[in-house]
C-alpha cells in the first residue's frame, strides 16, 4: 500500500524539482548579457584574435562543456565546434529534463502496474481535500496545456511566416544582385559589338571585356542558384518544423483534453494508455522546447552579430562564412573596366563627330564626305577622366543621358548612294551606331554605384541591416513564444499525468467508501482495510 503512494510522492517532488530546473537555465542566459567580467574578457578576446573581430561577444560569453565549461570567448562562428556546444549546453536542462522525466516516470509507471496487479486489495482510505485538491489541480493543469497550446499555435503560425520572409527577402536581395551582373554582362557584351564609322573598340579592351564578363556570369549563375538551393533547402526544414510542432501541439491538446475526461469519468483503462502516450510526448516536447532554445539562442546571436556588422564592416569577422562580401578586388575592377569601356565608346564617338560629322570635306574625300552641312554636331560629354576619376561636363557637350535626343536634330535624310540629300551632319547608319553606342555607355554608368555598393559592401551592409531591424525582431519574439509554449505545454501534460494517476485512485476510492461505508464516514484520513 505503501507502493502507490510512495511513488506518487516521489513522482510530486521530482516534478517540483524538475520545474525548478527551467528557470534557472533562464537566468544563467540573463547572466551571459550583463556580466562584468565580459568586459574584462572582451579586450582579451580582441587581442587573442588579432585581426579577426569578434562578433556578439557579450552574449556568447557562455560555459563550453567541451572545455571544462569554462568561459567561452570566440563570438559568433558558426564552424567552431565550441561555440556549437556552448550554444547546445544552454538547452541542456531542457535534455537533462527529458531524460530524467522519460526514465523515472517510465520506472513509475511499471512499478504502478506491478503494484496494481500483484495486490489483490487495494487498501481504500479516502480523503474528501486530497480528492477536491487532486480535481482543482487537474482542472487548473489541463486549462494550462491548453493555453500552452494555444501560444504553440499562434506561435508557429507567426514563426513559419517571419521565417520565410526573412528568407525571401534574402533571395530577393540575391537575385537582385545576380541579375544586375547579368545586365552588366549584357551591355559589355553590347559594347564589343559596337562600331562606329568602322572603328572598334581597342583589342585588349576586348580581352578584357571577355575576362571580366566570364566572371561576372559565373558569380551570378553561383550567387542566384546557391541562394536558391539553400532557400528551397531551409524552406523545407521550415515546413517540417511546422508540421512536427502543429502535431505535438494538437496532440498535447487533444491528450490533456481527453485524459482530463476520461479520468473524470473513470475510464481507467483508456488513462493508462494515456498515461503511456502521455509519457513519450511529454519526452518529446521537452526535447523540442530545448531545440528551439537553442535556436532561439543562435538567431538572436546571428541578430546581434549582424548588427555589430554593420557597425563595423571592414573587418574579417566569421560572418563572412554565411555571406561573404563579394571579392573586393573583382567588384573594383568590374568598376574600372566598365569605366574604361564608357570611357573609350565616348572618345571613339567624339572623334567621329570632331573628325569626319563637323568637317566639311571636298567631295572627292569618299568615304568621309557624304553632303555633311549645316550645325555643328555637339560632342557628348565624357563622364571620366582617362585615369577613370570622375569628370564634369563642359559647357556646349551634351549629356550621355539625352544625346539620343538631342542629335536627332542632326540626322540628315540620303540618298540611295548613302549622300545627304538634306541639311544634317549625321548620316542614319552613323545616328544608329551612335545610340547603340550610347545606350551601351549609359547602361554601363547606371551600374557604376551597385559595383560600388559591391566593393565597398554596402550591400551586405543594406541586407543586414534591413535584417536587423525589420526581421530580427519577429524571429526572436516568435523562436521564443514557440518554447515556452513548448515548455509550458510539457509541464502542464507533465503534471496532468501524475494528476490523473492521484485522482484516478481518489477518485475510486470516494466511490468505495460511498459504496461500502455508512454516510458520514467520508472525510476519515488514513487507510482502512476492506
Ligand atoms: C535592387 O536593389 C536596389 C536597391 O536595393 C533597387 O534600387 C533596385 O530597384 C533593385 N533592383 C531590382 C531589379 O529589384
Ligand atoms: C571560427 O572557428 C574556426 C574553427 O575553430 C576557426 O578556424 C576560425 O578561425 C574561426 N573564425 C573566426 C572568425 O573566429
Ligand atoms: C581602379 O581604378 C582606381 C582609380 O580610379 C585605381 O586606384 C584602382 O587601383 C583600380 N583598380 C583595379 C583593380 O584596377
Ligand atoms: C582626328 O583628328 C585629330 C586631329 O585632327 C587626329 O589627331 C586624330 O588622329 C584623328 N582621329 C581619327 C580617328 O582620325
Ligand atoms: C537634356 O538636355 C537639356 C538641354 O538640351 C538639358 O537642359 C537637360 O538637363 C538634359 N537632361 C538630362 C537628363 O541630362
Ligand atoms: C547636299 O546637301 C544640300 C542641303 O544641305 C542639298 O541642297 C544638296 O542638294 C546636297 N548635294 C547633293 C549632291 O546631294
Ligand atoms: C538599349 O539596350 C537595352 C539592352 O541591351 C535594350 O533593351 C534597349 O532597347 C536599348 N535601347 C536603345 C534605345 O537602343
Amino acid at each position: 500500500m505503501l507502493c502507490f503512494r510512495a511513488t506518487q510522492f516521489s513522482l510530486l517532488t521530482l516534478l517540483l524539482l524538475l520545474v525548478s530546473f527551467i528557470p534557472f537555465s533562464f537566468s544563467s542566459r540573463e547572466d551571459a548579457e550583463g556580466n562584468n567580467g565580459v568586459v574584462l574578457s572582451w579586450g582579451r578576446t580582441e587581442r587573442l584574435l588579432a585581426d579577426i573581430m569578434v562578433l556578439a561577444p557579450k552574449r556568447t560569453y557562455r560555459k563550453d562543456p567541451l572545455n571544462d565549461f569554462k568561459m567561452y570567448e570566440g563570438g559568433l562562428n558558426i564552424s567552431n565546434r565550441h561555440y556549437l556546444a556552448s550554444v547546445a549546453n544552454t538547452a541542456a536542462p531542457f535534455f537533462v529534463i527529458a531524460a530524467i522525466w522519460f526514465i523515472v516516470f517510465g520506472l513509475s509507471l511499471t512499478l504502478i502496474y506491478i503494484c496494481s496487479c500483484c495486490r489483490r486489495k487495494e487498501p481504500y482510505g479516502y480523503s474528501r481535500i486530497a480528492y477536491a485538491l487532486s480535481l482543482i489541480f487537474l482542472i487548473l493543469f489541463t486549462i494550462a496545456a491548453a493555453i500552452g497550446c494555444a501560444v504553440l499555435f499562434t506561435g508557429q503560425a507567426r514563426f513559419r511566416s517571419s521565417t520565410l520572409n526573412t528568407l525571401d527577402y534574402i533571395v530577393h536581395q540575391a537575385d537582385n544582385t545576380s541579375e544586375n551582373l547579368r545586365s552588366v554582362s549584357d551591355y559589355l557584351s553590347a559594347a564589343k559589338n559596337i562600331n562606329v564609322a568602322q572603328v572598334l573598340l581597342p583589342d585588349e579592351l576586348q580581352t578584357d571585356i571577355d575576362n571580366i564578363r566570364g566572371t561576372l556570369d559565373s558569380t551570378a549563375r553561383t550567387l542566384s542558384s546557391k541562394t536558391r538551393d539553400n532557400s528551397e533547402r531551409i524552406k523545407n526544414i521550415i515546413e517540417s518544423v511546422r508540421l512536427a510542432l502543429f502535431i505535438v501541439a494538437a496532440a498535447m491538446l487533444v491528450l490533456a483534453l481527453l485524459g482530463f475526461v476520461l479520468s473524470f469519468f473513470g475510464m481507467q483503462f483508456l488513462v493508462n494508455l494515456l498515461l503511456f502516450i502521455g509519457w513519450i510526448l511529454v519526452t518529446a516536447t521537452f526535447i523540442l522546447g530545448g531545440v528551439f532554445l537553442l535556436l532561439h539562442n543562435v538567431t538572436g546571436d546571428t541578430c546581434v552579430a549582424m548588427y555589430q556588422w554593420t557597425q563595423h564592416p571592414t573587418e574579417h569577422t566569421a560572418l563572412d562564412d554565411i555571406l561573404p562580401c563579394v571579392d573586393k578586388a573583382s567588384a573594383q575592377e568590374s568598376l574600372n573596366k566598365s569605366k574604361e569601356v564608357t570611357l573609350q565608346i565616348v572618345n571613339q564617338i567624339n572623334t567621329v563627330i570632331s573628325n569626319v560629322s563637323n568637317i566639311n570635306f571636298a567631295p572627292n574625300f569618299v568615304p568621309l564626305y557624304y553632303n555633311q552641312s549645316g550645325p555643328l554636331v555637339p560632342s557628348l560629354c565624357n563622364p571620366y577622366y582617362p585615369d577613370l576619376t570622375d569628370r564634369i561636363c563642359a559647357p556646349g557637350e551634351v549629356d550621355l543621358g539625352n544625346a539620343t535626343e538631342v542629335w536627332s536634330g542632326y540626322v540628315c535624310q540620303v540618298s540611295p548612294q548613302g549622300i545627304c540629300v538634306t541639311t544634317g551632319r549625321l548620316n542614319p547608319t552613323m545616328y544608329g551606331q551612335m545610340t547603340a553606342a550610347i545606350n551601351v555607355s549609359y547602361g554601363l554608368g547606371r551600374f557604376g554605384p551597385f559595383f560600388v555598393d559591391l566593393a565597398d559592401c554596402t550591400f551586405v551592409r543594406q541586407t543586414f541591416s534591413d535584417i536587423d531591424a525589420k526581421y530580427c525582431p519577429g524571429l526572436q519574439r516568435y523562436s521564443e513564444r514557440i518554447y515556452v509554449g513548448l515548455v509550458i505545454v510539457a509541464i502542464a501534460v507533465m503534471f496532468s499525468l501524475v494528476l490523473w494517476l492521484i485522482y484516478g485512485r481518489e477518485r475510486r476510492h470516494r466511490i468505495h467508501t460511498k459504496e461500502h461505508a455508512p454516510r458520514g464516514v467520508e472525510g476519515f484520513e488514513g487507510d482502512k482495510k476492506n
